[in-house]
């Protein structure tokens, strides 16, 4: 008999460039995973229309519908409920999540950021990390806590600075490595490849997970 596929729900808040790339591995049958569910704390966030696209349910959650921050996510958390959701993963989500997601799926929460945490959190991982001059960028895929881009690291990529590079060609291989090792990251967990002690994570060799 198959195994059962892992169902991921997503959040996003925009252009869900992170979760096309998930959609893409997945459909290629490069992840023992399906996203079933996405949610968009925005009602024009274009990455709806590619889960609309893709025939994957997509829902906006209006945080101006609800009255405390808690009712907000516990409706979040119903939701990744109802789609039977495995693992939830930020993709661009800006908002933090609350403890209603959170404790619902420990250790089943993921955050991508683009950069090299702890250097250049929040909003603008990008431009932070070229306005400061590294040499040395890249990206961070760790679980998601209660703090903005601030739980326990999986897996980074690093992506060197040249000296021809824009910000533009900058950012193009930031997002380049993003589709990279998200996609990989969720496997793993699909895979039952990553363990956790406290801020420590391994990622087992192929044949230990399932
Ligand atoms: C991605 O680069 C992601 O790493 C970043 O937002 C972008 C979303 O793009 N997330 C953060 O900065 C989190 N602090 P996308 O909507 O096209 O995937």
């Amino acid at each position: 008999m198959p195994e059962k596929r892992m169902r991921v729900g997503v959040l996003i808040s925009g252009g869900g460039t992170n979760l096309q790339a998930i959609i893409d591995a997945s459909r290629a049958g490069r992840l023992d995973a399906d996203v079933a569910v996405v949610i968009a704390n925005h009602e024009g966030a274009y990455g709806l229309e590619r889960a609309r696209k893709a025939h994957i349910p997509a829902v906006w959650l209006d945080r101006a519908a609800y009255d405390t921050f808690s009712a907000y996510n516990h409706a979040i958390r119903l939701a990744f409920e109802e789609h039977e959701v495995d693992l939830v993963v930020m993709a661009g989500y800006m908002r933090l999540l609350g403890t209603e997601v959170l404790n619902a799926f420990p250790n089943r929460v993921l955050n991508i950021h683009p950069a090299l945490l702890p250097s250049f959190p929040g909003s603008s991982g990008i431009r932070d990390a070229w306005d400061y001059g590294v040499k040395i960028a890249g990206v961070t895929v760790h679980f998601a806590n209660e703090k903005f881009d601030e739980g326990p690291i999986i897996a980074q990529e690093a992506v060197s600075i040249e000296p021809d590079d824009t910000i533009e060609t900058f950012e193009a291989k930031i997002h380049e490595a993003e589709y990279r090792l998200y996609p990989q990251v969720i496997q793993w967990m699909a895979r039952g490849r990553v363990v956790i002690e406290g801020r420590g994570t391994t990622i087992l060799p192929q044949s230990a997970g399932r």
